[in-house]
């Protein structure tokens, strides 16, 4: 790269979870660099370009707080993608890798039509040589595509293609960012260009992270490293899951396990947290598609493998459901039942695959009345996400299911409350109150295992908690 060290000016292609928080932290490390984020979905860009910082498209703690001193000064977001790919000298592309939903790997494949259309736009409008940074979650040796597209569809022009994968965790992405464990940067490093483009990018980074935590690596072992390490941290909540079950067959108490085994420092005590199961955009998406890349590659047995933490995860997801109509006298037909939360996990407003729609689905084909109250997410978001698993119309949804801004209300006549959500707020909620409010027996669900389970027994409840 001719102007290696001299970096002015970056691009990302994809305002979203990733490329929004991930730019923050860099701009606000680099005033020198001007940062532009760019978007084909012109509501995500104006929602970044907010006045009103509560109406950013995405809550994390801390992001507020960047945004408001960068944005306008070297951090700017905008639908022009022509001119942010044009100006920039190098590129990141964070848009999003879903699972296939059609043709061949349908379900189970990641989906890089839009990996594809940023390599291609950038080729059309690239005239100078550029660094691509994959930022998105994808299969290992894409790479090669997007190398084969530029090389063939551009202006023949030198790009350097380097794996930058993120390991950010949603609610505590600026955390995550500022203080990475590890940056991973996936290049060629057998040539003398590639060896320079990775300086160049670690040249950023090293702006505020020790150069010890910089991993460099070939392409492909940095591509698959990040499918990698979420189908481990996806695997310590199946296994402590599975366990969970065993736990109430037995008398044994999974928290109690969990701390125990996390104590052997070579177990650790992080991500063996019993839960209703994990969601989350990612780890779902990122197994299936590594059980996809082995059964393509003839590994059948290392498919089958990871399977398993799939499979998992949704018998944790139904038998919390199956668990709440069975404690309920087995119907829970025009019961109404509050949920607390609804977020994949708490300090976001990120949604999908959350447990939640899982459960509420589960229970609303039951014919219960659900009423959901949480702190972040809002209502339209609810709705969609039912629309996208059911086959229930909007209509119907709206008669079953009501969003609630007040958890007291929420609570307020109910059969059972359900915890689906580890917000801390539930934790201190005035639970003498809502017994008082509740029908009787008056059931709590609690699949996070976050309330104070002898204060609840005290005051009367029927406390169902997971692995217990
Ligand atoms: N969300 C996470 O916690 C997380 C963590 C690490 C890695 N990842 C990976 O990062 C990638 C992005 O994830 P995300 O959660 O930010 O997704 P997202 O859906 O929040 O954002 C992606 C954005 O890309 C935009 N986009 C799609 N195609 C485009 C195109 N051709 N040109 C311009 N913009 C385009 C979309 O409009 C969207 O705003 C995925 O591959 C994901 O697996 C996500």
């Amino acid at each position: 790269m001719k102007s290696y060290k001299k970096i002015t000016n970056i691009c990302c292609i994809g305002a979203g979870y990733v490329g929004g928080p991930t730019m923050a932290v860099i701009a606000s490390n680099c005033p020198d660099i001007m940062v532009n984020v760019v978007d084909v979905n012109p509501n995500r860009i104006a929602d970044w370009n907010s006045l009103n910082l509560d109406n950013l498209p995405i809550y994390e703690p801390g992001l507020q707080e960047i945004v408001a001193k960068v944005r306008g000064k070297n951090l700017f977001f905008s639908t022009d993608i022509e001119k942010g790919i044009r100006e920039a000298q190098i590129i990141f592309i964070s848009v999003n890798t879903p699972t296939k939903t059609y043709g061949k790997g349908k379900g189970m494949a990641a989906d890089l039509k839009y990996i594809e259309l940023c390599a291609r736009k950038i080729a059309e409008i690239a005239t100078e040589e550029k660094i691509i940074v994959e930022k998105s979650t994808i299969p290992v040796r894409t790479a090669q595509t997007i190398k084969t597209i530029l090389e063939n569809t551009g202006n023949n022009i030198k790009f350097h293609i380097l794996s930058n994968p993120e390991f950010l965790a949603e609610g505590t992405a600026i955390e995550d960012l500022q203080n990475a464990d590890r940056m991973l940067i996936g290049g060629d490093n057998t040539t003398k260009e590639g060896q320079d483009a990775i300086e160049c990018l670690s040249s950023i980074y090293e702006r505020w992270l020790p150069k010890e935590r910089i991993i460099k690596t070939n392409v492909w072992s940095s591509e698959l490293s990040k499918l990698t390490a979420n189908a481990f941290l996806a695997q310590r909540v199946s296994s402590i899951n599975a366990i969970s079950a065993l736990c109430e067959k037995t008398g044994a108490d999974v928290d109690e396990v969990s701390r125990a085994i996390g104590a052997d420092n070579r177990i650790g005590s992080k991500f063996i947290k019993a839960s209703v199961g994990f969601g989350g955009s990612c780890f779902q998406k990122d197994i299936l598609n590594l059980v996809y890349i082995s059964k393509t590659l003839g590994l059948e047995e290392v498919a089958d493998y990871w399977e398993q933490v799939l499979l998992i995860n949704d018998y944790q997801k139904r038998r919390f459901a199956e668990n709440i109509v069975s404690n309920l006298f087995n119907t829970v037909s025009g019961k109404k039942i509050a949920f607390l939360g609804w977020a994949f996990k708490k300090n976001t407003n990120d949604t999908r695959e959350t447990a939640a729609m899982y459960v509420a689905d589960y229970l609303l084909e039951e014919t219960a009345i659900i009423h959901v109250y949480d702190p972040k997410v809002k209502s339209n978001q609810i709705f969609a996400d039912l629309e996208y698993l059911s086959s229930r119309t909007n209509e119907e949804n709206h008669k079953l299911l009501k969003v609630e801004t007040d958890p007291y209300q929420a609570c307020k006549e109910s059969h059972a409350v359900a915890i689906l959500t580890e917000w801390d707020e539930f934790k201190t909620y005035d639970w003498q109150r809502i017994y008082e409010n509740m029908k009787k027996p008056a059931f709590i669900f609690d699949g996070r295992n976050v309330v104070d389970s002898k204060k609840l027994t005290d005051i009367g409840f029927k406390l169902y908690q997971i692995g217990k």
